[in-house]
């Protein structure tokens, strides 16, 4: 069940975000390897890496338990400016299956996905495609990757060098990991070095928007702000004339509604 909700019940509810975005309490991360150690790969990761599972699912659901949750839980999602209630396994997987069209309709013979985790988004980009392979720079995730036969290689978004693990052919998927990033140049110098064996690159991201006037507007681009997000994705790419976006789609799904994903999908020309 899903059901229209509004921007005033969800902020209300307890949610900690309305002080901390209206300034009242103070809050600001700083956001680069340390904090993405700290975060990743020794809270969400390493809080899960003993538990030894053979099905991904269960990675899926001791992460929700260690959060005090089930995935019959209420929450919000957001489509575009538009508030939703609904619970945690409706939500998810509303969201993957957003994921899985966008990306079927390009049909890729292989997709690597950079800053993939433990490899979750591929249990379902399986069924789309043959060969679903990343990189991520938390080796507790990698961990877990590997014990469940995924493919998962060591890779760092600031380093030049490690782009390499790209194989020819591929199209690149980024879900909420540019996001990680100081500046999207990192990740787009990257992948240049590779343009010609590339085919497609689809980004599921937030992304910051100068252009902005409304409220639920300005209230998400200072998310990215107190948060130190990644602000420049759009902007780099809308900048450059060797690229061609061939879909953007701002704000498309939140399954934060405070950080919703941006689609896009471009190519090198
Ligand atoms: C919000 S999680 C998303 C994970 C995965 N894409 C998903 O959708 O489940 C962000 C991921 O980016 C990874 N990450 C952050 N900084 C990175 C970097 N410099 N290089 C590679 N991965 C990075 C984190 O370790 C984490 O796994």
């Amino acid at each position: 069940m899903m059901k229209i909700s509004s921007w005033n019940q969800y902020l209300s509810s307890n949610n900690p975000w309305s002080d901390r975005l209206l300034g009242l309490k103070k809050f600001s991360i700083k956001r680069d390897l340390e904090q993405v150690e700290r975060e990743y790969d020794q809270e969400k990761y390493g809080s899960i890496v003993e538990f030894e599972f053979n099905n991904i699912e269960l990675y899926r659901t001791k992460e929700l338990e260690n959060y005090g949750l089930t995935e019959k839980d209420n929450t919000f999602i957001s489509l575009s400016e538009e508030i939703f209630e609904t619970n945690i396994s409706l939500a998810w997987s509303i969201y993957s299956s957003i994921i899985s069209s966008f990306v079927k309709r390009y049909n890729p013979s292989r997709i690597c996905e950079l800053g993939c985790g433990y490899g979750y988004n591929f249990s379902y980009l399986k069924n789309i495609c043959s060969e679903v392979y990343g990189g991520e720079y938390s080796t507790n995730a990698m961990k877990i990757a590997n014990r469940l036969g995924l493919e998962v290689q060591n890779f760092n978004y600031y380093n030049l060098e490690d782009y390499q693990i790209i194989k020819a052919g591929s199209s690149i998927l980024t879900i909420h990991s540019i996001e990680q990033i100081q500046s999207a140049k990192y990740f787009i110098d990257g992948i240049y070095q590779l343009s010609k064996n590339i085919d497609f690159i689809f980004n599921f991201e937030p992304c910051f928007l100068n252009n902005r006037n409304s409220w639920i507007g300005t209230l998400r681009n200072r998310y990215i702000e107190i948060n130190h997000y990644n602000k420049d994705l759009i902007n780099i790419l809308k900048s450059r004339n060797d690229i061609e976006i061939i879909e953007y789609h701002p704000d498309y799904i939140g399954i934060n509604p405070l950080h919703p994903t941006s689609v896009i999908i471009w190519r090198f020309k």
